[in-house]
């Protein structure tokens, strides 16, 4: 617990020409961003350093200073990357600790280089470059997951598994068309971080702390020098702006949802009741006192972690609304939220990158199951139809009888005999029978998008080509 009343020495050395008294110990633990925003060092340095090229190329700031500036940050960068820099909770964020350090190694002309700028357009900068680079590296491991679950569905074109709904046998499928199901979601998680990363890559630097400035900045260079399409059109939007972040939050909260599905779906798989996966020794544990236990503990941290992932998407939006432009220290409070949500998705791919690859699928538990549950009605009503010509819904009446009556004899359709089912309907042949096998009825699903192998096959091909 801290102790009100002492005062700390924060920053007020920065605007000390108005402010006497020194901060409040607490206040400093309360404003102090450092802790979190010390991450954001790179992309703070490269952005002073394309704002100080840019104040020397139009005669803003001489070349001498320019050119000490410069150099001066390139030791700053170093002295961070080698973990030799002391960052001071005084001096609020990382902005601060940078351009006081530059004091430190090059002397007055340090202060030139916040000429024409203010933090606001700084962080908005800095942020922007994080998160763009941010994205790039969630692409990739969206794209290492989709490499794995494609490479298992290119073994498990035809090993057939119940398809569900209601968590409830429903038809038969094949589990290379199961995990293509999850390729479909991963691609359109991919695409909307492609989107926000294109909507992003603006640069708001030069809006200075709103209304923009009166020195002759050229927006362009430095929009062009930081790898930004161009700069922000209004200085007020510039700075008060976190629509980038929103998006990367709700992006990534939905590829989170993705990820926990198949993580359940991994969850139940992997149970002794299931049976249908095994998972490797390198992504389970053991229980401490139950010896036969192989717990998917990789997967249900997934499962939950989605959790934390809404949360940081509710929170940001909570400290979003309502507030009026432009800049408000509220904002501050994005990065903690962000960079957790961020590190937590990251690490949730990586791991069910991880997962998906060793895991080893048993075809003859997802055969059997298969089978379980009248999985082939469906195809015993609709031979009826293609057959017999019945409407869908007298057929779907008749097949209803038949299971109640395998039900009660506690036998499979296939295990009826044709007179029991000619009871139901004269017309019916001994043709019908084959449609009731799990091949024949996965086999017979060919319509664009459905679970044939053949389709399967074909849908293994197309993803091979687009992930080439
Ligand atoms: N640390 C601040 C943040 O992350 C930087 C901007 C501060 N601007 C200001 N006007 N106090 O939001």
């Amino acid at each position: 617990m801290s102790t009100p009343g002492k005062t700390g020495k924060q920053s007020n050395k920065m605007w000390g020409g108005r402010f006497a008294a020194e901060l409040d110990h607490l206040m400093t633990e309360i404003n102090a961003s450092i802790d979190v925003d010390k991450r954001l060092f790179a992309q703070d340095i490269t952005c002073s350093k394309a704002h100080a090229a840019m104040l020397v190329a139009q005669g803003i700031l001489s070349e001498e200073d320019g050119y000490a500036i410069d150099k001066g940050l390139e030791a700053i960068l170093h002295e961070i990357e080698d973990g030799e820099f002391t960052f001071s909770k005084e001096l609020e964020d990382i902005h601060m600790n940078v351009e006081a350090r530059l004091a430190e190694l090059i002397g007055p002309a340090a202060g030139r280089l916040h000429t024409a700028r203010s933090r606001n357009d700084q962080v908005a900068t800095d942020f922007r470059l994080w998160t763009r680079q941010t994205i790039d590296e969630l692409i990739q491991e969206i794209d290492d997951l989709m490499h794995v679950i494609l490479d298992q569905a290119a073994e498990h074109t035809d090993t057939i598994m119940p398809g569900f709904t209601h968590l409830q046998s429903a038809q038969p499928v094949t589990f290379g068309h199961h995990l293509l199901a999850y390729m479909e979601m991963f691609a359109r998680d991919r695409s909307r971080f492609v989107d926000c990363r294109n909507r992003l890559n603006e640069c708001p630097l030069g809006a200075a702390a709103l209304a923009g400035t009166s020195f002759p900045t050229d927006r362009e260079m430095t929009a062009q020098t930081l790898g930004f399409e161009r700069p922000t059109a209004n200085s007020l939007d510039s700075v008060s702006d976190r629509d980038f972040i929103l998006e990367t939050l709700n992006n990534a909260a939905i590829c989170a949802i993705h990820l926990s599905r198949l993580a359940e779906e991994i969850v139940i798989w992997s149970s002794a009741q299931f049976g249908f996966i095994s998972l490797s020794d390198r992504y389970t544990t053991g229980s401490s006192i139950m010896p036969q236990k192989r717990n998917p503990d990789a997967a249900e941290l997934i499962r939950a972690k989605a959790g934390r992932i809404f949360g940081a998407q509710t929170a940001l939006q909570n400290v979003m609304k309502a507030l009026p432009l432009t800049y408000s220290k509220d904002m501050q409070e994005d990065k903690d939220i962000t960079f957790d949500a961020i590190d937590t998705l990251s690490l949730s791919l990586q791991v069910m990158t991880g997962m998906i690859r060793d895991m080893a699928a048993h075809k003859d538990a997802m055969y059997k199951a298969a089978g379980l549950g009248f999985a082939t009605a469906t195809d015993l009503a609709d031979w009826l139809v293609r057959v017999l010509n019945i409407p869908f819904r007298q057929a779907h009446h008749i097949t209803g009888s038949l299971v109640a009556l395998a039900e009660s004899k506690k036998c499979d359709l296939e295990d009826l005999t044709l007179e029991e089912m000619q009871q139901f309907h004269g017309d019916i042949t001994p043709d019908v029978f084959e449609v009731l096998g799990l091949e024949n009825s996965v086999r017979s699903r060919t319509s664009y998008g459905g679970t044939s192998p053949e389709n399967v096959k074909k849908q293994v091909a197309r993803w091979q080509e687009i992930l080439k």
